[in-house]
């Protein structure tokens, strides 16, 4: 065969000319990532003067109130400044949603320092919708898991079924550290409801068999048939939330309003509800009857646990949900601007989208 080592010879400086493209390319794209580093700096700079200034407005307000009768002209002077203040929050929150975030203490032990921050508003989206499908699709297995095992007593499919439980939890309370990493307001409370949900299924894993087992097993598989039921109108509420929220950031969807949003909310609330609280009332009557295995005579350390656990949970539960109405009657106007902000946002980025695209469609058919 004839090799024209020439032929290889002219390939290669052409590649290298193209090579030489990518270096500038890479250079003016660190160029850009440096700059990027520094605007991010400089945003978070502002948003803490931002809010130290805020805070000093709002403690010379409170003075001056505590001081002096107001005018009715003042009173409405007032109004307006604590309106702007609710206002300039919800900005500066939404602001911070395109900022790297530091990650928890949780998050750096398990996944070491790694940055799981994500700048832009959709994709953070993606990530809750994600979150919700991930929780939907284990409910559904579980729920056929525990409907076997209330059909089949096998020892092997039951801890299957409870070692799922343990990874399943595990895995909720990562993502929704992450979540919180982005902004997600999800309280404490439900976190912590998911680090003891883990525990509770390690103990469960490590419950030995005998005659107290055998007498819980039943309810127990019974609590989780109808946990992974109300979780399936939980999937569906929050879907309706989130859904809401994309359209409100649509520029073609405004007859989905703020209030139509908010109406929505307080009946897929009253709805949700009474299932929740008859799912709490569960957890208690877990509570009472291994409370009463725990005198058993082949009671062994797991069911007295696994009791207090069920209570903390009734009552962690019960609590929170119970005061989530309150709360929400009593943020309307802050979750108002909230959700004008997060609008505005989406907006605002959906424009840049599009002028983007229609700028390079320009460019495409010059060329
Ligand atoms: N698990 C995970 N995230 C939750 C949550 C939960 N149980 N409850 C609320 N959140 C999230 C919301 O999705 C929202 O996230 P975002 O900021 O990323 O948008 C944030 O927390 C704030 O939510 P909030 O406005 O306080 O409540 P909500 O209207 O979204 O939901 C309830 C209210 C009562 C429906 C909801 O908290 C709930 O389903 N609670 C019951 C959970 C439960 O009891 N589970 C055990 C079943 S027995």
């Amino acid at each position: 065969m004839n090799i024209d080592l020439d032929e290889f010879v002219k390939e290669w400086s052409e590649l290298s000319n193209e090579y030489k493209n990518l270096e500038a390319t890479n250079t003016s794209y660190l160029d850009s990532l440096e700059n990027l580093e520094l605007l991010q700096e400089q945003c978070t700079t502002q948003i803490k003067h931002q809010r130290y200034r805020m805070q000093q407005i709002s403690k010379n307000i409170k003075q001056c109130i505590h001081n002096k009768r107001l005018t009715p002209e003042e009173n409405d002077k007032l109004d307006d400044l604590n309106k702007n203040l609710l206002k300039r929050k919800a900005q500066l929150h939404e602001i911070e949603q395109g900022l790297p975030q530091k990650n928890s203490l949780y998050l750096n032990i398990i996944l070491g320092n790694v940055n799981v921050s994500i700048l832009n508003r959709s994709d953070k989206v993606r990530y809750k919708d994600d979150y919700e499908k991930f929780k939907l699709i284990l409910n559904v297995i579980g729920l056929l898991m525990s409907f076997l095992n209330i059909i089949v007593n096998y020892r092997a499919l039951e801890l299957a079924f409870i070692f799922l439980l343990v990874w399943y939890y595990c895995t909720l309370t990562i993502r929704e550290s992450i979540l919180k990493v982005n902004g997600s307001r999800i309280k404490g409370w439900w976190r912590l409801h998911h680090f003891i949900s883990t525990a509770s299924a390690g103990v469960l894993l490590v419950w030995p068999q005998g005659e107290p087992w055998q007498l819980f097993r039943t309810q127990f598989m019974l609590f989780n048939v109808y946990i992974s039921l109300v979780q399936y109108l939980q999937f569906g509420y929050q879907k309706g939330v989130l859904y809401r929220l994309k359209a409100l950031g649509e520029r073609h969807n405004m007859d989905i309003t703020i209030e139509g949003f908010h109406s929505w909310m307080w009946r897929g609330l009253s709805f949700l509800i009474p299932f929740l609280f008859i799912g709490y009332i569960f957890q208690a009557y877990n509570a009472w009857t291994l409370y009463k295995l725990s005198r058993h005579i082949d009671a062994t350390w797991q069911i007295p646990v696994l009791s207090i656990l069920f209570l903390v949970l009734f009552i962690g539960n019960t609590t929170t949900t119970m005061l989530v109405i309150p709360q929400k009657l009593r943020g309307r106007i802050k979750e108002r601007y909230r959700l004008m902000s997060l609008s505005w946002a989406m907006k605002a980025r959906q424009n840049k989208t599009t002028k983007q695209s229609g700028s390079n469609n320009e460019c495409d058919k010059e060329k």
